[in-house]
Formats: C-alpha cells, structure tokens, sequence
C-alpha cells in the first residue's frame, strides 16, 4: 500500500513515502539551528519551522519516490506523544492531504514508529517476537516487550528526566553546544571512563524503570567542587556516559531475562551512541542476548517510521478520519505491574 508518512512530534520535520515495507523517500528536516542558542528545544519556533516546512517537504518527498498526490493509497502521521504545537501542524496537513484526495488517515503513536524502525530499514537484523524494545531519546526512555506487530507490555520508563536529556544537560554544565550528546560522545573519547565514579541509579532495584536527574545532580556536584577546571572535563564527560550506558544497558539486559528474550532492539537518538552500541553488544553477548541497532538515521526521528507502523494499520482498514487530535502524552500500553 502506497503510504505518505508525517512526523513533526518535536523539532524534526519529515516526509516519507512507503510501499510494502519498502522506502521509497525519507526527507528530514532538523532544526539544531533554530533551537541551539535557546539550549533547549522551543516549542512555538519548533511549530513555526514546521509550518514552513511541511508542505514543500511533502512534495518533495512525492517526488523522489517518484510518485503523483494521486498515487497515494493512505495517510499517516504522528498524533502523539509529543509537543502539542507541533502535532498539530503535522497531523493538519496529513488531514488536509488525506480530505482533499479522499484517503484514509491513520494517526500513528511515535514511541510505536520507533519500536519497529527496525523493520522497515533495509540495512537492520529483524529481530524475532517476542523481542525488548528500548526507546532512548531526548524525550522519551522507555522499555517494552513487543509481543507481536502492533502488541506492547510497556515494562518500564525514566521516573524523571529522559536519557538524551541528561546527555544533553551534562553537555551544557560543560559549556558545550546543544544538542550535547554527540559532543558528549566526542569529548568522551579523550577522556578516562573510570575517572569518577558516577552513580549507578536504579541499578539494583527489581523493577525496569529508570532515573537519570540524580545522575546529572552528581555531574553539576563534581564540577562546581572541583573547581570547574577545563583540564577534567574529559574525564567527567567519559565518566558520566559510563554511567548512563551502564544503567540503560544492565536494565535492558535483565528485562530481557526477566521475560525470557534473548534479542533487544535500541531505537531514538541515544542510540546513536557508540559506547553505548558497544555496552550493548558487549554484555549481551557474555548473556546470550542479541542487540540490534536500526541504522542511526532510523533511529532518529524521521517519518519513514511513521509511514510503516501507518501502512499496517491502513492496510488493516484503519481510518482515524478528520476529527483526530493529537495527543501530547499517549501511552503505547499499560504498564506492567
Ligand atoms: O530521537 P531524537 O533525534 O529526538 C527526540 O528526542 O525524539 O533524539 C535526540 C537526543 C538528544 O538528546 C541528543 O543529545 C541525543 O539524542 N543524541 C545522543 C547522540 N546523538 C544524539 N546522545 C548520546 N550520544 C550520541 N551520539
Ligand atoms: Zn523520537
């Protein structure tokens, strides 16, 4: 089925055409730029760029799947969870697009686009169900065991901040530029991982949830009482992504176990994280489970997510129609007890 996928849940706009499972475009549009002064996403610029943006990137995106408006069979976009204003402005030109050809519309849930990027890139292992699936991003850390296409168990979440967001804090407290992760990454790389001993939080308790501020509070703790000297930094920033890989690695592993799955697939845009790829395939092969990584431009926001979970759903004669609205938090399912 020939589906136009939107996304524009935060700060990336993104047009993609799918057919079949197969990518036929997959246009992204960030905004680092606009956000980066600010530290911190804005969420009234961010729907600005979106409202700039959209329509020239789905034509765009028809174009280089090589396809006319009148070929498309379905319409999906992101309706949640993620910053109102920016939903808004997706899922209304989805809706626009979808009445003014008479398509059907399939409001898709973003953590669920993330979930099965894996399936729709062509260079990615598909994992067997049932598999974990780790969702790391700036705005979201959660934890799901997919039971089988379309069936979640959600089986645990960050109680505060999201795991991107503490790499992007920690980068801030050391004067680097925003978004911080992948400067965090880069300083790392110069720096002694065993330096300081940053805390471990949640890393004993039973349950599969997450905790990242306590983590940052140590990160700020150290620098203001070491004096904030230029020569450590390095060191703090090797020290705290140790920390943060090895939380997110050792719970992912042992919900793996406690569920009996011995394959977990790492998605959103922490996962880009090469120490983080290497923790994950490292401890999981002394435990026999098997880490799978969609390509990092998969694992990013993008709409091609979109498009696939949207084809299933169409294909399944879903049609959300054009009373749907977005959803500035939508859990993907209850949380297991
Ligand atoms: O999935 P994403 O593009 O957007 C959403 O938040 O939904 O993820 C962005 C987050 C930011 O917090 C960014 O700092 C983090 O992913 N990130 C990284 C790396 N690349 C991006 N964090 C750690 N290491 C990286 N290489
Ligand atoms: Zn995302």
């Amino acid at each position: 089925m020939l589906v136009l996928g939107i996304e524009s849940s935060c700060d990336e706009t993104a047009a993609a055409v799918v057919d079949g499972g197969a990518v036929l475009s997959d246009l992204v549009a960030g905004q680092d730029e606009i956000h980066g002064p600010f530290g911190g996403v804005v969420p009234e610029l961010a729907a600005r760029s979106h409202m700039e943006r959209t329509a020239p990137l789905i034509r765009e995106a028809l174009s280089r799947a090589g396809v006319e408006a009148a070929d498309i069979e379905g319409v999906a976009a992101t309706a949640g969870p993620g910053l109102m204003v920016c939903l808004l402005v997706g899922l209304s030109a989805a809706k626009g697009f979808a009445f003014g050809l008479g398509l059907p519309l399939a409001g898709v849930n973003h953590l669920e686009g993330h979930l099965n990027a894996v399936f729709v890139d062509p260079d990615a292992k598909k994992p067997g169900y049932p598999f974990a699936g780790l969702i790391v991003s700036g705005g979201h850390t959660s934890l799901y065991l997919v039971k089988s296409p379309g069936e979640y168990e959600h089986l645990g979440s960050t109680l505060d901040d999201a795991a991107g967001e503490a790499f992007d804090k920690t980068a801030k407290i050391l004067g680097l530029p925003y978004p911080g992760g992948r400067e965090i990454e880069a300083l790392a790389a110069k720096g002694d991982e065993t330096a300081i001993a940053f805390p471990r939080p949640l890393l004993d308790r039973p349950d599969h949830d997450f905790s990242f501020s306590g983590l940052k509070t140590a990160v700020v703790n150290y620098w203001d009482k070491t004096g904030r000297r230029a020569g450590q930094r390095a060191d703090v920033a090797a020290s705290f992504q140790a920390a943060a890989v090895e939380v997110l690695v050792e719970k992912t592993l042992k919900a793996a176990r406690a569920n009996s799955v011995d394959q977990v697939v790492v998605s959103g845009g922490v996962a880009a994280n090469k120490r983080l790829r290497a923790g994950f395939d490292a401890r999981g092969r002394a435990e026999g489970i098997e880490a799978i990584f969609p390509s990092i431009r998969l694992c990013t926001d993008n709409a091609v997510m979109i498009a696939h979970v949207g084809e299933r759903l169409l294909s399944g004669g879903r049609n959300d129609g054009l009373g749907l609205g977005p959803r500035s938090s939508w859990p993907l399912a209850p949380k297991k007890k």
